[in-house]
């Protein structure tokens, strides 16, 4: 008789904060449309996590849970071979999240790099307030809770991923008997996507970014701004290529490589004017948003259907995640009926 493989899980999360943008894409989404192909695949609404952000702004988180389900659905993840569910209705994940809390120290969020990075950005007035220090237990019990294998995830997730598998190992070493599993982080191929204003990170706080979402004419106007090399007044002047925001978004978004090939030699040799680097690129980069645009679309309006979506999604994921609770509560030896 054939044996039955039981799929590796596959889960990754986002923040309800706002749409998502190219940078969300290369790091993280593409790699998720493929690996759902192989592996059984969850996509986590983090709206509890999104607090640390927004606490006082709700509607943002409530709006945004839509906008991300629209976002993914448009790229092509698959509701045959990914669930999509809410971490609030999860609350597996939240008991999970105060058990691991005897097992992080104060010192090694505190070290955090991401945490570091994150503290400065968000200069918080007097000191930060406790879930989000906390978050990142938080994010160790979300990956484990669907005992995950793999965490496909930005470059900037690395730290917070390591400190999941830092409470696994912990976890693993106190008790017998663990169901927990050390995960390990996908990157996705483009590293760091910058923003059109050649910042190093596109992301929406900066108003830098490229939206799955924006229209035609939004995209035109994004490129048109795009930051280029700034020592090129004219077209005759030779221009640097590397490091050079058009030409990372041609290495990424045009399927013509002759063309990027060609435009590069020109431009390095000052044969080419930054405005037919930038037209060529709105097309490339057109050609490639308008089947998700149009896609996206498809799900406008359609909000009652994208919440069945997110109650079924979120019916399994209770399911799994108080699976692996109680799992855990049985390996550390608490008293349970
Ligand atoms: N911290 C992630 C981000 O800001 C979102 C997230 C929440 C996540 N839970 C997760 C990512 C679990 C991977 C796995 O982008």
């Amino acid at each position: 008789m054939e044996k039955i493989k039981i799929k590796d899980r596959v889960l990754t999360g986002d923040r309800p904060t706002g749409r998502l943008h190219l940078g969300h894409y290369l790091g993280s989404l593409k790699n998720r449309v493929k690996l759902q192909d192989e592996y059984q695949t969850f996509v986590l609404i983090a709206d509890i996590q999104a607090l640390t952000d927004y606490y006082d702004r709700t509607e943002i988180i409530s709006k945004s849970v839509f906008e991300l389900m629209k976002d993914y659905l448009a790229v092509g993840i698959d509701l045959n071979k990914t669930t999509i569910c809410l971490q609030s209705m999860l609350p597996a994940i939240h008991e999970l999240t105060v058990l691991y809390m005897n097992m992080v120290t104060l010192a090694q969020i505190q070290r955090n790099p991401t945490v570091k990075e994150e503290l400065k950005n968000k200069a918080f007035k007097q000191s930060p307030p406790l879930g989000f220090v906390c978050y990142p237990v938080s994010q160790a019990a979300d990956i484990t809770a669907f005992g995950a294998r793999f965490v496909p995830v930005g470059e900037d997730q690395l730290p917070i991923i390591e400190l999941a598998r830092e409470v696994v190992k912990r976890f693993n070493r106190l008790y017998k008997n663990s169901p927990l599993i050390e995960p390990t982080a996908i990157l996705g191929e483009a590293k760091r996507l910058p923003g059109i204003d050649g910042q190093a990170k596109m992301s929406k706080s900066l108003n830098n970014a490229i939206y799955l979402s924006d229209s035609q004419q939004e995209l035109k106007e994004k490129i048109k701004k795009m930051y280029t090399d700034p020592n090129r007044i004219h077209a005759n002047v030779p221009g640097k290529v590397s490091g050079n925001p058009v030409f990372i978004y041609h290495n990424a978004f045009n399927s013509d490589k002759a063309e990027v090939k060609d435009l590069k030699t020109r431009y390095q040799t000052g044969k080419v004017s930054d405005t037919e680097v930038k037209e060529k690129l709105f097309k490339a980069m057109d050609n490639f948003l308008a089947p998700i645009r149009e896609k996206r679309q498809s799900y406008d309006g359609q909000e009652k259907e994208l919440l069945e979506i997110l109650i079924a999604g979120t019916k399994k994921a209770d399911e799994i995640t108080k699976q692996t609770l109680n799992s855990v509560k049985e390996s550390m030896g608490l008293v349970r009926w």
